[in-house]
């Protein structure tokens, strides 16, 4: 890995081993603040080995090893050991990732079958911020797991099966099925669903019909089938728009809602009660996980099948868990769902557990969010109440973004215009998602999310077009540029070059929380250490030698803010 603290470590343990009589011991190397590394390890060391831990410093330095990599080294407090990393040592870990396509970004050492659960909106309901956000992190994920070289799966579980669709049919028929399509293909979910529910309290003739639609769905009648896979399919052609203008990796292949799981229920009934797990509790079937109490303090129920026979949304996350680890050989299941959901989540890890369904072989995931708040710090909603439809949230963010860019850049053709609106817009929409820690709420903010400066995507954006336009301003060719050395000596060139070796241990970060926050905290401290350093380092103007190592060094950070970037789920316009 071409990360520097791992680099060093490495070079370090055998003089740590033979301070130590041959037994490896760990050098703890850490990035510092007031130098570039810190290296701790002196100090346990001498501990256990009962010497003074400044003088164990001192043969650690005396060992000579650090010439290898430090231009400046300075023993401090009790024994650590600051080290500032020498213009060459940073010149050839450069050298290494610029050569690299993976950009010094290694491949997981074991490639693990991951399956992410995410985005998983509801049939004839209309898709909510809520899932919004889902989709958003869940597709950073995935696109993380994919590099890292994990075989992933997408699973979007979706809402497509239950009682409500007796009336849901039954509207749909009394529409007209092509006058329904109108409507729900064009994102009216909400008013198909209330309007179904409105006849549903009004008529009972209505209530009988729906009451008998559910028994006919559930018994596979032909027709009703049909009908009900109208339903789904028109919902799912508007979530695939939603998803296309979002640009996110989710396509119908990825579809198992609630309905896979129906003919699997029955058997894990069955293996629940095989287990001895299965109790009566006021004539439902249910388990009781030991840990989960009410507010009463009473032991909590987890509830698998109801007294009228009826399975429940926990039978089919239960379901869920036993196709995800027998099936499709899951190591690792993430579940990008609100935080809402939490204790449903648990219960139903801890069920499968009890079950022997998930053992230590698998690991189960929750991957909560908080809430998208409007500016009046309550649930993001529309000017009218209703809740906001995510198509017209998309597309006014690229009008916006439109508008901007014509101001910015009025030379731009309509077409490139349209292109690069298009990026920002979306970009803008995706990163104020991403870059605040997912398990807060935000503030759904126009004006903040598509400003130019800041945290935003279109600062990291406009970074990474500056630096295209420095080549196309210059006539260079990028690619010409990667084979000469950089020597990073200003002091900013220095902190550039340690950011970019930084992007492993930052994507490391990232998937060890699975905090995308933390992906996008580092290209924005990648852009905000270019700009210094563009705004002290004359590039074009200087003399050859040095204008070849800056040029490098800004084709460099182009492509690791690009990758980051695009693992943001992200676009990288080359002009804006
Ligand atoms: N459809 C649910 C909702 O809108 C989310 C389902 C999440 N996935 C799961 N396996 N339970 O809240």
């Amino acid at each position: 890995m071409s990360d520097p603290i791992s680099t060093i470590s490495t070079l370090l343990e055998p003089v740590f081993a033979e301070l130590n009589d041959g037994e490896p011991a760990d050098p703890t190397v850490r990035p510092s603040d007031r130098a570039d590394a810190q290296i701790n390890g002196a100090l346990p060391l001498a501990k256990r080995r009962g010497v003074n831990p400044r003088e164990l410093a001192q043969a650690v330095v005396d060992s000579g090893v650090l010439a290898g990599f430090a231009s400046d080294v300075e023993i401090a407090g009790p024994g650590f050991i600051n080290v500032t990393f020498s213009t060459e040592f940073l010149t050839s870990q450069l050298a290494s990732i610029s050569d690299d396509p993976r950009l010094g970004v290694p491949q997981a050492v074991v490639a693990k079958t991951v399956v992410v659960d995410y985005s998983a909106p509801n049939v004839a309901k209309e898709m909510h911020v809520g899932h919004l956000r889902s989709t958003v992190i869940g597709d950073a994920l995935v696109r993380m797991h994919v590099f890292l070289g994990h075989d992933v799966l997408r699973e979007n579980h979706i809402g497509d099966w239950g009682r409500p669709f007796g009336m849901l049919i039954e509207h749909l028929i009394d529409l007209g099925e092509d006058v329904a399509a109108d409507g729900l293909t064009q994102g009216d979910l909400d008013g198909f669903y209330k309007a179904a529910n409105a006849k549903f309290s009004e008529s009972e003739e209505f209530q009988v019909r729906a009451r008998e639609r559910v028994v006919l769905l559930q018994n596979g009648d032909e027709e009703t089938a049909r009908l009900w896979h109208r339903l789904v399919d028109m919902s799912t052609a508007y979530f695939d728009a939603v998803y296309s203008k979002l640009g996110v990796l989710l396509t119908d292949d990825d579809l198992v809602g609630e309905s896979f799981y129906q003919p699997l229920m029955g058997r894990t009934v069955e293996r629940l009660s095989e287990a001895g797990l299965l109790e009566e509790d006021d004539g439902a079937k249910v388990v009781f996980p030991p840990g989960f109490t009410n507010r009463d303090g009473n032991p909590l129920p987890l509830i698998i099948q109801a007294r009228t026979g009826g399975f429940n949304y926990a039978t089919s996350d239960l379901t869920c868990v036993i196709d995800r680890v027998e099936r499709r050989g899951a190591d690792l299941m993430l579940y990008v769902i609100g935080a809402p959901q939490q204790q449903h989540l648990q219960m139903v890890f801890k069920v499968s557990e009890m079950a022997g369904w998930l053992t230590e072989e698998t690991e189960a995931v929750h991957v909560p969010f908080g809430n998208v708040l409007g500016d009046d710090r309550k649930m993001l909603r529309s000017r009218s109440g209703a809740s906001v439809k995510l198509v017209d949230l998309l597309d006014e963010a690229v009008d916006r973004a439109g508008q901007a860019v014509a101001e910015k850049n009025p030379n731009l053709s309509a077409e490139d215009r349209a292109e690069v609106a298009r990026m920002i817009g979306i970009g803008a929409v995706k990163y104020s998602d991403l870059s605040t820690d997912r398990v807060k709420d935000y503030m759904f903010d126009w004006d903040r999310m598509l400003a130019f400066d800041g945290n935003t995507a279109p600062y990291l954006q406009y970074a990474h077009a500056r630096i295209c336009s420095i080549f196309r301003r210059a006539d260079i060719d990028r690619a010409s540029v990667r084979n000469s050395p950089i020597v990073p000596e200003a002091p900013q060139e220095h902190a550039l070059a340690l950011r970019l070796l930084a992007y492993p241990s930052a994507i490391d970060a990232t998937l060890q929380s699975f905090s995308p926050h933390k992906l996008s905290t580092y290209v924005y401290e990648l852009a905000s250490d270019f700009t210094s350093f563009y705004e002290h380092c004359p590039v074009i103007k200087a003399d050859e030698r040095t204008r070849s190592s800056r040029l490098a060094l800004a084709d460099l950070t182009a492509r690791v803010l690009a990758h980051g970037l695009d693992l943001l789920g992200i676009e990288a316009p080359e002009q804006m």
